[in-house]
């Protein structure tokens, strides 16, 4: 539906209060609503180098999600205010690795005599708390798009992996990428004792993978892939790496939410395209190529919003722009201290990736 016209004045007239004063980041998952007022946009990489590349901007608004914020918090300076639009715009994969979890699991790995051995690797989609973990144990992060070079690394630095949140992404990137096989990978689900591994399951494994995965991009089935290609013949599948093993083993290409974009815009004319990630970015994408001819549909019509990223809408960001030029601070999200110290060196030893 196109933005209330009063709600899009509104907010164009209280960025132009704010002035340099504010810079507005914004995920390829925002609605277009949102997406208009971004001054940059981006995947989870680009947006945390991004943030950290504004140092004059006194308010950083982020339209993603808590983490993405979070991280924001965490790679620029004390005096900069990382703001989030709706504060209940959470991540459900996210959610599901907490710090006495993973402290839990550590021990586990401790009692199994590999803890030495083993380097975490969180994906960004994590808390904070999850990254100093990450940072104080040695390991890093990674995103959708260096993930593949964040491995290479950890098996630099150590024999095993731990990765955290989502199995999907791990499990992609080590079969698809670094050649390992299914069996070298295990899931180590936090809600059973032992992480229902035995010890010698886990001294086998190279990659431990923890169960967590994205409740959006789980939904994308086989035969999301079959029936699309049987529906349209010719057309190339491109799927985001968070999608089950299955899915993407059966997808023609795979990469973050900025590969997607740029494989569409070298995309020939008359090429046609079912793409397996958040919907607003597809809806987007396919009507902005649709006057070159590219033919670009959602890989499952069943699959959703992602429902978290979809809360920042333009009342909300009205409502927050509105505040700061009124001098009213609100939504803030800063990472305390001493998270903030080890999930740093955490991203940094990401930024650093060769
Ligand atoms: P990207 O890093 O590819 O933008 O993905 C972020 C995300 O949350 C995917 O669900
Ligand atoms: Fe989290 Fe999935 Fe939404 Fe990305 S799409 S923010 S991983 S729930």
């Amino acid at each position: 539906a196109p933005s209330d016209p009063d709600l899009v004045a509104r907010a164009r007239a209280a960025k132009e209060r704010l002035g340099d004063k504010v810079f507005v980041l914004g995920h390829h998952y925002q609605r277009d609503e949102v997406i208009q007022f971004a001054d940059v946009t981006g995947d989870s990489f680009k947006l945390a180098r991004d943030a950290a590349a504004r140092p004059g901007a006194e308010y950083i608004v982020f339209c993603g999600v808590h983490f993405m914020a979070e991280s924001a918090d965490i790679l620029t300076s004390d005096e900069q205010k990382v703001i989030l639009p709706d504060l209940a715009a959470g991540c459900s994969m996210a959610d599901m690795a907490t710090a006495e979890q993973v402290a839990e699991c550590w021990d586990v790995l401790t009692d199994a005599g590999i803890a030495d051995r083993v380097v975490p690797v969180s994906y960004m989609n994590s808390s904070a708390d999850i990254k100093s973990f990450t940072g104080e144990h040695g390991g890093t992060i990674c995103t959708s798009s260096n993930a593949r070079r964040a491995l290479t690394w950890a098996f630099e630095q150590g024999e095993k992996v731990l990765f955290l949140p989502d199995q999907h992404l791990g499990r992609n990137t080590a079969v698809r990428d670094l050649g390992m096989s299914l069996d070298d990978c295990v899931v180590y689900n936090p809600h059973k004792p032992n992480g229902g591994l035995t010890e010698r399951q886990l001294r086998d494994a190279k990659m431990i993978l923890w169960r967590g995965h994205c409740s959006v991009h789980g939904r994308f089935s086989l035969d999301s892939v079959r029936d699309v290609r049987a529906r349209i013949p010719g057309v190339n599948v491109l799927v985001h790496p968070e999608c089950k093993h299955e899915v993407v083993a059966a997808a023609d290409y795979v990469g973050s939410t900025e590969y997607i974009i740029k494989a569409l815009e070298a995309a020939p004319a008359g090429s046609k395209w079912a793409i397996g990630t958040e919907l607003n970015l597809v809806q987007r994408l396919a009507n902005r190529f649709a006057p070159e001819g590219k033919e670009i549909v959602f890989l499952d019509r069943t699959v959703c919003f992602c429902s978290t990223m979809n809360r920042i809408d333009l009342p909300h960001l009205v409502w927050t722009l509105e505040s700061l030029a009124d001098g009213k601070e609100v939504n803030r999200i800063q990472v305390d201290r001493k998270t903030s110290d080890f999930a740093q060196l955490a991203l940094e030893r990401m930024l650093a990736l060769p």
